[in-house]
């Protein structure tokens, strides 16, 4: 229990501290026991553990039979007891071995041998382990009553359970309130009518949240608005109220909608027992996967294709057993290609891939889910050939993933490229500014070709980490056409969801609150409101610099996001996801199908379908634990860097306020590492800000210790066995996730210190090595190319294109490549570039050009080529470039085809 702490505010604001934080806290006090074992004071012991009680009540280990031990160890002056106890604690609270070990919840005498908890699960066996949760109990009962309390749950236990819970017991709504941000264990809450509204600590943060304002309501006006606090910062844990007046008005108040159940509270504790189980075993189940594990357990003969299936032609064989013996039997046991006999078709899902797709939308916020097992590359494709036909209108970020751009030559749709800000010395993008998006759509608008306008395209978070203000994009945009379908590639953020900054900037965290916002009868006056105040006929500079509310009348909600399941969380590469919110969905899904047809392979890979599916499960349970987890990682890594004497004096990583300019962060938050940053002030920044940074990835800047980004990455990878993800000019992106360990970090942070210290030995060398060095870094950090924005497409393949606006039919400049006649190849450094530069005809590209880094087209096909670009590609370092033989030279659609060519798109009606 949260005893009252002394007058010094407790610091439990540090936002993003999980798991590790409270382990290094249980490890300093371990440390401070044994100094004074040793012959130091007692003092520095009491103080940390004073100051740990302000959360230890949160979690139910050690609970407060063990605390209380602990405290009369100290105050009974026994250091070496207390010195043993507190390894005993922390040790468990470290290997989590209290899940398991009742001993653990016993004051013994610690064992100093190497525990079985300490390997990793796969070496020990995991029958018979019943998964671990924990239950938040908030009680208007007093303290003293608590053990008698958690006794009372613990006696509902039986052998049947599938799970096994530990109560935690709250007094007051700001204590529920920080449990359940603290505890990443929770599975449930039961909220008991009577609990009192303050905490007993002083935490003087939680009075600067609006989710924690004391709104003086009476004892069940208090518990359904804690419910309601609750299921925003964690939806997906169940919420039940034991209420002791009449429950029939509870269950029937609309606020009560966050509830999963309500009890009456006199009666049988049992039954709110098997409710937990049962919730709990809701998030559990994977119909997919269980069907797939009996399947594999069946003496099944198979007359289908795919003989890999059940195995035999691997074991039998003496040249390929040791695939086999790699992967194990099972694996071959559940390969199947078949879709009856307890599976089910990805295809036309009708049983247990459908429900496995609707517990995805459940999880993930959407209203359904289409389960892909081509990456979100082919994800992103069938929505855009989905939701476009030919001579519709998209606008989109130039700069997202090239399968966007494959997607409306497909479907015959005509991309308008909006600009991302750009970072030109770091030689990447950033995200496409509001203020772009909406000159676009007035553009279209004034030229009378709104109408032609479908959909939004961009990319969230960016490969970078920037971050959108979904909410606000999709508000001002359906304020200009209330129709946009708007699709977010949600590629690297599909774990966003996990966490409560995170979610309200997701595309359907987003969504769910305009839904709310369109719901809410005061939506039509705010709305009107804004109108009066802008007038009959306001121009485009006023509309460009208000914040514009949608007409919630007319809105029609169409959202769609993409994420690769597999780039954060547990699924196989390859596992994609494509959720669905919107409204007229009906009137699409026919064309949703079709486009499953045209992309889905009709082999999709069972053990692919199943890890989406267990990924959802996992995310679900634990979700929020391994996203805090993630991010505490990453705030590691960047407070290293920055603080490590050696580190810093070569790298760097780019803080929130150098990934986004301040003109994009109206709240003034700077970064995640300045020691003004808590929660008040990130959720203002996730609230307000155009863009945040997403801290999980971390854009290293080697360029200042001589590395360009592939050199750097190259050695990484080959000396150090660290594997990272894209590079610029002069930095590397680290991306942390779900799987990283504190040790990961400590590698991380090792072999820069080793490769800091090497610099530091060679420049040691002398003045030459010194100059030769400087001019290297000189070169990668001011030499740096500006980065072509797109110019416009050719006259041949705008014939039916606005004045103000740069769309074009991409689809026949693609088509152009394949007349080999019509085109031609003039290598990069021909003088004749240059003349046909200055004198014409136009250079036009008969095909994407995208170099890695950076990542995006330099040229698309039909678009004219301008000395930028040609600037850009001869000052390019880089060895991959996609679509572009630097033997035969740049692939050109000739002057005379582009004459002849009609270009003009089948026209859609209005
Ligand atoms: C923004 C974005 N979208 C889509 C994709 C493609 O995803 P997948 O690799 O799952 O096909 C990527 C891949 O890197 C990406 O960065």
């Amino acid at each position: 229990m949260p005893q009252p702490s002394s007058s010094h505010p407790v610091q439990i604001d540090r936002f993003f501290s999980g798991p590790g934080g409270r382990g290094d806290q249980w490890q300093n006090l371990v440390e401070l026991a044994e100094a004074w074992s040793n012959g130091g004071s007692r003092e520095q012991f009491d103080a940390a553990l004073r100051k740990m009680m302000a959360t230890e009540g949160f979690y139910a280990y050690p609970g407060h039979e063990l605390i209380s031990a602990l405290k009369q160890e100290a105050e009974g002056n026994d250091a070496q007891a207390t010195a043993r106890l507190a390894r005993h604690i922390t040790r468990s609270v470290l290997t989590r071995s209290y899940r398991r070990n009742v001993g653990d919840w016993e004051a013994h005498e610690e064992d100093e041998g190497v525990a079985s908890d300490v390997l990793p699960p796969t070496l020990g066996s995991s029958e018979g382990r019943r998964p671990y949760f924990e239950v938040l109990i908030v009680t208007g009962a007093p303290a003293a009553r608590w053990a008698a309390l958690r006794a009372e749950w613990r006696r509902l236990r039986r052998p049947l359970d599938a799970f096994i819970y530990e109560p935690v017991l709250v007094g007051s709504f700001e204590d529920a309130f920080c449990a359940t941000m603290l505890n990443p264990d929770l599975g449930a809450v039961v909220i008991h009518e009577g609990f009192a509204f303050k905490s007993q600590q002083n935490l003087p943060i939680l009075r600067m949240l609006e989710e924690a304002k004391d709104r003086r309501e009476d004892s069940q006006e208090l518990a359904l608005h804690l419910a309601q606090v609750i299921k925003r910062v964690r939806p997906e844990l169940d919420l039940y109220l034991l209420s002791n007046g009449r429950v029939e008005d509870t269950a029937g108040d609309p606020k009560a909608d966050a509830l999963r159940r309500v009890f009456y509270a006199v009666e049988e504790l049992l039954e709110l027992h098997l409710a937990i189980l049962e919730g709990v075993q809701a998030r559990y189940d994977t119909p997919f996967f269980n069907n797939l594990k009996q399947y594999a357990q069946r003496p099944i003969g198979t007359f289908h294709a795919l003989p890999i299936a059940r195995g035999k032609s691997i074991f039998k064989s003496d040249w390929i057993r040791d695939m086999g013996e790699f992967y194990g039997p099972t694996l071959f046991l559940a390969e199947s290609s078949a879709t009856t006999g307890g599976l089910d078709s990805l295809l036309e899902p009708t049983g247990n891939i459908k429900k496995a797709q609707e517990m995805a939308a459940r999880a993930f916020g959407a209203d359904r889910v289409f389960f892909v097992t081509n990456g979100t590359s082919t994800s992103n494709k069938m929505a855009v050939q989905a939701l476009l036909a030919p001579g519709d209108i998209a606008i989109v970020d130039r700069n997202c993933h090239k399968s966007h751009h494959y997607g409306m030559v497909l479907a015959g749709a005509q991309p308008l490229y909006v600009e991302a800000f750009p970072m030109t010395e770091y030689s990447m993008y950033g995200a496409v500014p509001l203020r772009t998006i909406k000159q676009a759509l007035l553009n279209l608008k004034a030229d009378g070709r709104l109408h032609r306008a479908k959909m939004v395209d961009l990319t969230n978070c960016t490969f970078d980490g920037h971050i959108y203000n979904t909410r606000r994009v999709m508000e001002e945009c359906l304020a200009i056409k209330p129709d946009l379908i708007f699709l977010w590639d949600e590629a690297w953020f599909g774990f966003a969801r996990f966490s409560p900054f995170f979610r309200p900037r997701t595309a359907m965290g987003a969504a769910n609150d305009i839904e709310a916002w369109l719901q809410d009868p005061k939506s039509v006056s705010e709305y009107e409101k804004q109108q009066a105040e802008l007038g009959a006929n306001p121009t485009d500079e006023t509309l460009l610099k208000a914040r514009l509310l949608p007409d919630p009348r007319k809105v029609k909600l169409r959202v769609y996001q993409t994420h690769s399941t597999h780039k954060s969380m547990s699924a196989l590469r390859q596992g994609s996801m494509l959720l669905v919110k919107d409204v007229d969905f009906h009137t699409v899904e026919a064309q949703f199908k079709e486009a499953v047809f045209t992309h889905a392979s009709t082999s999709p890979n069972q053990q692919l379908i199943a890890s989406l599916e267990v990924a959802r499960r996992q995310m679900e349970l634990e979700g929020y634990g391994l996203v805090h987890n993630a991010v505490e990682v990453a705030l590691a890594i960047r407070e290293a860097v920055a603080q490590h004497p050696l580190i810093s004096k070569y790298f760097h990583i780019l803080g929130g306020d150098k990934m986004v300019p301040a003109a994009y962060r109206q709240s003034g938050f700077t970064d995640y590492l300045d020691p003004k940053s808590n929660w008040v002030a990130a959720r203002r920044s996730f609230q307000e800000d155009e863009f945040c940074l997403d801290p999980t990835r971390m854009t290293l800047v080697c360029g200042t210790a001589g590395f360009d980004g592939t050199q750097f990455k190259g050695m990484l990878a080959n000396r150090y066995n660290i594997q990272l993800n894209k590079t610029s000019r002069n930095s590397v992106l680290l991306q942390s996730n779900i799987n990283n360990t504190r040790s990961d970090v400590a590698h991380l942070i090792r072999v820069l210190v080793e490769i800091s210290n090497e610099i530091d030995q060679r420049l040691a060398e002398g003045a030459n090595v010194r100059k030769t060095f400087d001019e290297r870094v000189k070169s990668l950090m001011t030499d740096v190319p500006d980065l072509p924005n797109f110019s416009h497409f050719h006259d041949a393949y705008r014939k039916d294109a606005g004045k103000r606006t740069n769309e074009g039919d991409i689809r026949s400049g693609f088509y152009a490549a394949y007349d080999a006649a019509g085109c031609e190849y003039i290598r990069l450094n021909d003088p004749e570039i240059d003349r046909r530069l200055k004198e014409g005809p136009d250079l036009v590209s008969a095909n994407f050009v995208i170099p890695y880094p950076p990542g995006f087209p330099i040229m698309v096909p039909g678009q004219v080529i301008t000395r930028e670009t040609i600037d850009f590609m001869r000052k390019l370092d880089v060895k991959e470039i996609h679509g572009y033989d630097a033997a035969e030279g740049l692939k050109l659609v000739r002057p005379e085809a582009l004459a002849k060519s009609t270009g003009a798109p089948t026209k859609r009606a209005a």
